[in-house]
């Protein structure tokens, strides 16, 4: 059994990150182990973990496992965990609740925990003294190891607890199982040294550690082999990739050499505003197949917040790239992250926010409310603002988030955009897809252009999507 620990996933070294291509193998003893089995895998949290998720489908099928969406008729259950506010952690609280119920119909169930809730020494010491019936119990830097913890439990059924608080290494050559025919998910990074004071993320997931260029331009290059129309770099900064690389190479170098592989569209999340740079900017806007959508998470619009939040910018530098952004990319979509009530945010700091989206008109917003992190400094901070303040500042927010939503795609009505469809509408009778941009489109069109990006003319408007029509098809 290994446990996390609050105070080793703190910890920030020199060390030279491990790079490893052959950490992941399958034990003779467990090949072909779920022939005619089934499993299911729960993804909660960010694209890092919707990715990590496709990883493990990846490993499972390797073991032979067929996939099934609905977890009651599923062999293996595997939770893929986030920690980053107290919702995420309830929502896996509950489904426990649920398969507690069909393990005890029955008990050859084998349920699995992954991701970021084990990486926190309260969580994994609950699973230990609670849920004593959960199998295995693992962290973000041991997915490699499925295979042999599943050996394990096979040899002897008893909970078996690995998780680990190191800076964390680089594994290439897991196997993948995506979600998409059309796109694609690649890390670029992984971890994340900027120790927000709210935040979770530096202690899940160890320190900032960038994927060799070498490693990525493959993995891109087999990607549009295969026919895959878009891809999307991930990591929690990413405008910081190459900064931890021994030779000289930045996110702005990778981009270029990521378009130049001349895959149709290229996205990237997140940034973080500190490390934007103009060379980044200039190479955004220099190549088509880069996507004119940046996602900037601003958090507060209070200088006073954000120096709190250990956010390393000020209103007046956000805005400052803001602007240069929209300025140098033509049509540039902008959205944003805020978090309201921070501990002792006062109506002032509040109104700043307001103040600054009123100013921006982002395109969308996520917002949140805080929710203490044990082991955050912000978790520690008194905190003087009831509960019902912070919602009703949430619910001012979202009206405002709301309005400029809309009106931002009041001004695609009656235009023609190009569209990736990527399959059925939630309402299943139309197509679905994205603008550039990233604005949910639905269509009336023959499921055979799946697959394809489409002009589209838009119809009809929303706050949170668009009606369009094929541009042939008008007459
Ligand atoms: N690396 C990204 C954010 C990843 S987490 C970035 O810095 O931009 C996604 C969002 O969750 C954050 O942008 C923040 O708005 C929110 N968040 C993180 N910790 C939170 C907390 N403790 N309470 C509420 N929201 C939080
Ligand atoms: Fe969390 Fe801040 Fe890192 Fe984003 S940059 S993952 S908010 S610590
Ligand atoms: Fe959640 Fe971990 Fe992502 S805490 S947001 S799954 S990095």
């Amino acid at each position: 059994m290994i446990l996390p620990n609050i105070k080793e996933a703190r910890v920030r070294t020199k060390d030279k990150v491990e790079i490893s291509y052959d950490k992941y193998n399958i034990p003779n003893t467990i090949k072909g182990i779920g022939k005619n089995k089934k499993y299911t895998i729960l993804t909660y949290g960010c694209q890092m973990n919707v990715h990590d998720s496709e990883n493990i489908s990846g490993i499972m099928e390797e073991l032979e496992y067929t996939k099934e969406e609905n977890y009651e008729k599923a062999d293996v259950i595997i939770l893929n965990t986030c920690a980053i506010r107290e919702n995420a952690h309830n929502k896996v609280i509950g489904i426990l609740g649920r398969i507690k119920k069909l393990k005890e119909e029955n008990p050859n169930i084998i349920t699995i925990i992954g991701g970021c809730m084990p990486q926190e020494e309260s969580v994994s010491n609950m699973l230990k003294d609670k849920y004593k019936w959960v199998d295995i119990v693992l962290g973000t830097h041991n997915i490699y190891d499925i295979p042999v913890l599943l050996d394990n439990i096979m040899k002897e059924r008893k909970q078996n607890i690995e998780v680990y608080s190191i800076e964390g290494s680089i594994i290439e050559n897991l196997p993948v199982k995506r979600d998409s025919k059309y796109k694609a998910w690649v890390n670029i990074q992984y971890g994340c040294d900027k120790f927000c004071s709210y935040c979770i993320v530096p202690y899940t997931r160890g320190k900032q550690r960038s994927r060799l260029p070498i490693d990525i331009l493959k993995e891109v290059q087999e990607l549009k082999d295969k026919g895959y129309k878009e891809v999307t770099l991930l990591g929690q900064n990413v405008n910081a990739y190459g900064k931890d690389l021994e030779n000289k190479y930045t996110m702005a170098n990778l981009l270029e050499d990521v378009s130049k592989i001349g895959i149709d569209r290229i996205r990237f999340v997140t940034s973080h505003p500190w490390d934007f740079s103009s060379e980044m900017i200039d190479v955004i806007a220099k190549y088509d197949n880069i996507m004119p959508y940046i996602h900037l998470p601003i958090q507060s619009g209070s200088d006073n917040i954000l120096k709190k939040m250990n956010r390393r910018y000020s209103t007046n530098e956000y805005k400052k790239l803001f602007y240069e952004l929209k300025e140098k990319i033509p049509g540039v979509s902008i959205t944003t992250d805020i978090i309201v009530g921070f501990p002792n945010e006062t109506e002032e700091d509040f109104q700043k926010t307001i103040d600054i989206y009123n100013e921006l008109k982002y395109d969308l917003a996520y917002t949140f409310i805080y929710s203490p992190r044990e082991g955050t400094p912000a978790s520690t901070m008194k905190d003087n603002v009831p509960k019902e303040v912070k919602e009703e500042r949430l619910q001012r927010l979202n009206k405002v988030v709301n309005k400029y939503a809309k009106e931002n795609n009041e001004k695609y009505l009656n235009k023609v955009v190009p569209v990736l469809i990527e399959g059925y509408s939630d309402k299943g009778n139309k197509l679905m897809g994205y603008t550039d941009t990233m604005k949910l489109v639905n269509v009336e069109a023959d499921p055979s252009y799946i697959g394809k990006i489409v002009d589209i003319y838009i119809t009809e408007v929303k706050t949170w999507s668009m009606e369009g029509v094929l541009n042939s098809d008008r007459n």
